[in-house]
């Protein structure tokens, strides 16, 4: 069985996502994998409560409580690792990560990024889309590099920008299409990584 270990800071709706479809197309039959925990910098991130409702064990780890980066990071990794983890995936995990971290979970490491990567990697990405008077925005599934939103392209959606759209509204649009585009990358992702239907 393939475990997939999932990172929120918060809301947690792109792991639910991945949860329900999970569950809703039988991953443990169909891809033999599951989710095996889901862990937080932040305790009162609401998406702890939504994988606990689940079933799924969660954990928090608070990143204020380490002196550095690479303590937190190796606290995580250490906390990861309990699950055996075929597959880490950020799911609005809001914290940088260091080079070692990445490293560790080279090509086992997915991220979604709220824009058509690679224009606005970063923070405030449906603003700066308006900004820019771009036509259209989205949001971009990937695996992570140690370069901050970069790395191979796995899916992305569309969406365009609307006259006297807001950051807020567009923010919504683009986050129910990553919610029908993160989950299948994900089982996109483990079906390629299957050995046994090679
Ligand atoms: C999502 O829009 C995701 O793309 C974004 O945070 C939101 C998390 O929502 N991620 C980033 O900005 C990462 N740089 P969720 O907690 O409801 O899934």
């Amino acid at each position: 069985m393939k475990n997939i270990v999932i990172l929120i800071s918060g809301s947690g709706s792109n792991m639910a996502a991945i949860v329900d479809a999970a569950e809703q197309g039988r991953w443990a039959e169909r891809l033999n994998a599951r989710v095996a925990a889901v862990l937080s910098n932040r305790a009162d991130a609401q998406g702890l409560r939504v994988a606990q409702a689940h079933g799924i064990v969660t954990g928090v780890l608070d990143h204020k409580a380490f002196d550095s980066r690479e303590a937190f990071d190796a606290a995580l990794m250490a906390e990861i690792d309990r699950s055996s983890p075929d597959l880490v995936v950020l799911a609005g995990f809001m914290r940088i990560l260091t080079p070692g971290f990445v490293a560790h979970y080279e090509g086992r490491l997915l991220n979604i990024h709220p824009s058509l990567l690679p224009a606005f990697p970063g923070l405030d990405t449906h603003q700066r889309a308006i900004d820019a008077g771009c036509q259209f925005a989205g949001a971009t599934v990937h695996q992570v590099t140690s370069e901050l939103d970069h790395g191979a392209i796995l899916a992305q959606a569309v969406v365009p920008i609307l006259p006297g759209d807001t950051a807020d509204a567009l923010g919504a649009r683009v986050l129910s299409q990553e919610h029908l585009i993160y989950p299948r990358a994900v089982a996109n992702f483990l079906r390629s990584t299957d050995s046994s239907r090679a």
